[in-house]
């Protein structure tokens, strides 16, 4: 009973991460793409915090909406993470991180979720490390040198 109790809010939790995604599009400042994105971003104690994509007319200033949820939560002294929800208005398929995002997410973790939504409400879920097989990471500036 207290596994499923569990369960339950967990899928709850996750059902409301995907939520808040896809009301972070009206956030959105994308004048230039015309292509909103929204995220949301859950702590490891249980802490959420939103972002949307943020463009320039300086094109390629634009901040994705992942790495704006990212940068809110670690400037705010957060740096644990359990999932991250992210949303488009694309209708046939589920939003993806683009390269740079991926790089951004994997320096938090390599083990941490990504759930990449329709806005039907369904998702995929991908692990960090999926996302970015052999990823160049915080791990290797500490590696042996030959220099
Ligand atoms: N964008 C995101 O915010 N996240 C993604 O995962 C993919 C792309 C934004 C960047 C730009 O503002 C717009 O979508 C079109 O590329």
């Amino acid at each position: 009973m207290a596994d499923k109790h569990e369960f339950d809010s967990e899928a709850d939790q996750v059902q409301q991460l995907v939520k808040k995604s896809h009301e972070m599009k009206k956030m959105s400042y994308c004048p230039y793409s015309n292509f909103p994105v929204g995220a949301a971003l859950l702590t490891a104690d249980g802490t959420v915090f939103t972002g949307c994509n943020v463009e320039n007319a300086s094109y390629g200033l634009a901040i994705c909406a992942e790495r704006t949820a990212i940068v809110k939560a670690v400037s705010e002294g957060h740096r644990k993470f359990k999932a991250i929800a992210i949303a488009s208005d694309l209708k046939e398929i589920a939003i993806v991180p683009c390269g740079a995002c991926r790089q951004v997410l994997v320096e938090f973790g390599v083990d941490w979720d990504v759930i990449m939504t329709k806005p039907d409400m369904t998702y995929e879920v991908m692990k960090t490390k999926e996302l970015l097989p052999l990823c160049f990471g915080p791990t290797y500036l500490q590696r042996v040198k030959a220099v």
